[in-house]
């Protein structure tokens, strides 16, 4: 089978604080690869990958966002054509998780009302420095109609998984 050949296209977009390892994620998932060394993103990244749902090839095309502030109004300008939103933070940063709550009121200016939305608190491989409680992140998802995913982009500890989980919600 060719690269080209898919049956649905799906658009997604990585939304969170710097630092938190969106890009890491986005690289686990389409390369299977981790770097230590951090270099945030400028402006906007994308990357490809296929993958197979069911009896369908599902084309991933993911929009990898920069976090920082400054960037905020080109990265803003990529949410309406998403289909779903990845919002992460860092399970060691607390903050990383408070400020999920600004990222969601950035969806609803930006994003199509009824883009799929899927929680993800990555890091969770240093479980020794972890700043946010699972059940707390959990209460949070629920309250807000989100799947919570634990992940790890340094172990790959549900990486697909997560990516998976988007594609499902979206369907
Ligand atoms: P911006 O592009 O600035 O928004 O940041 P980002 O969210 O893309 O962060 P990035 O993926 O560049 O990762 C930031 C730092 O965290 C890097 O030093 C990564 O090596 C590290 N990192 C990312 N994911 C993980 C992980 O799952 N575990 C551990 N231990 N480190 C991680
Ligand atoms: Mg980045």
């Amino acid at each position: 089978m060719s690269a080209e050949q898919y049956d649905l296209l799906f658009k997604l977009l990585l939304i969170g604080d710097s630092g938190v390892g969106k890009s890491c994620l986005l690289v686990r998932f389409a390369d299977d690869s981790f770097s230590e060394s951090f270099i945030s993103t400028i402006g906007v990244d994308f990357k490809i990958r296929t993958m197979k749902h069911g009896n369908r090839n599902i084309k991933l095309q993911i929009w990898d966002t920069a976090g920082q502030e400054r960037f905020r109004t080109i990265t803003s300008s990529y949410y309406r054509g998403a289909h779903g939103i990845m919002i992460v933070y860092d399970t060691t940063d607390l903050e990383s998780f408070e400020n999920v709550k600004s990222w969601l009121r950035e969806i609803g200016r930006f994003a199509n009302a009824n883009v799929s939305k899927l929680l993800v608190g990555n890091k969770a491989d240093l479980e020794s420095e972890r700043a946010v409680d699972t059940a707390m992140a959990q209460a949070f998802a629920d309250e807000h109609g989100m799947k919570l995913l634990e992940t790890s982009a340094k172990t790959a500890q549900n990486v697909e998984e997560a990516f998976l989980a988007m594609a499902r919600e979206i369907e």
